[in-house]
């Protein structure tokens, strides 16, 4: 048994959606989760760069005494989760291998799709985990870099989102996909425009609840989880906007997000 938190970070608010499934499956544990505001987007960056990043993330969670890690971060588990779970003395877990697991169970036709940032994508991390779950599956991928700033602006259903939307989706379409992985944080927020644009024969995997799931198992088996009675505390960091933080983030969790500390990760390095 362990009440100390378990970490999150993201590399900014859309993170929130991992967050709220792990409060809803793991009621009894407490967490803190950092949100890189200050230098969101990492869709668009450098492999190094998120490297960077989030070797700084995960050294400042150290430091609130967590005993395991979510990498919430599509984008930072694609480029950093080996380099994470090597330099981590607690267990670190990331997004797209439960994803990959969920999708390669959902599919019949064998045909998969998956959606990302540039870098998810570029990076090869769901095409690598889902032949490592099934080596026949037929993989195509997508970037879809517009629609985080969608997201971010909340238009879920506007017109425009849906125009960017069939564009991004022709050759997830043409493939004849029958499993579609929303490989960003963001996307579960498109959900109802995907679902409408691609039809009911096309599940859509969201890593979210899988990544809960596997998080939960590993504390079992690790013997971290917190006791029945433990009551469970939520803090919340961001690297900028605390307020912008505080309201967007009451969107992604249905659930209010406060106080959020405004995080220096530099000033806190020493
Ligand atoms: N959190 C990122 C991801 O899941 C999306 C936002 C970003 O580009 O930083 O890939």
């Amino acid at each position: 048994m362990n009440r100390g938190p378990i970490g999150i970070f993201d590399s900014g608010i859309g993170g929130l959606t991992v967050a709220r499934a792990i409060y809803d499956l793991l009621p009894h544990e407490s967490t803190v989760y950092l949100g890189d505001t200050a230098r969101v987007p990492y869709g668009p960056k450098s492999p190094a760069t998120v490297r960077r990043y989030s070797a700084e993330i995960l050294a400042w969670l150290e430091r609130q005494d967590v005993k395991a890690v979510v990498v919430a971060c599509n984008t930072a588990t694609a480029h950093a989760l080996p380099d994470l779970q090597a330099a981590s003395p607690v267990p670190v877990l990331g997004v797209v291998a439960p994803g990959a697991r969920a999708a390669a169970g959902a599919t019949r036709s064998g045909s998969v799709g998956v959606i990302g940032t540039a870098g998810t994508i570029a990076s090869g991390a769901y095409r690598n985990a889902l032949l490592t779950e099934r080596p026949d599956l037929a993989v195509v991928e997508q970037a879809c870099p517009l629609f985080v700033p969608l997201v971010e602006e909340g238009w879920f259903s506007h017109p425009a989102a849906r125009a960017i939307a069939e564009v991004y989706l022709q050759p997830i379409t043409a493939a004849g996909v029958d499993a579609l992985v929303l490989g960003c944080t963001h996307y579960p927020l498109l959900k109802p425009l995907l679902a409408d644009l691609l039809g009911s024969g096309v599940a859509l995997i969201d890593s979210a609840e899988e990544t809960a799931r596997d998080l939960a198992g590993l504390l079992q088996r690790r013997g971290l989880s917190a006791p029945s009675d433990a009551v469970a505390t939520h803090r919340w960091g961001a690297t900028d906007d605390v307020e912008r933080f505080a309201r967007l983030g009451a969107l992604f969790t249905g659930r209010p997000v406060a106080p959020v500390e405004l995080v220096d990760l530099e000033a806190t390095a020493s």
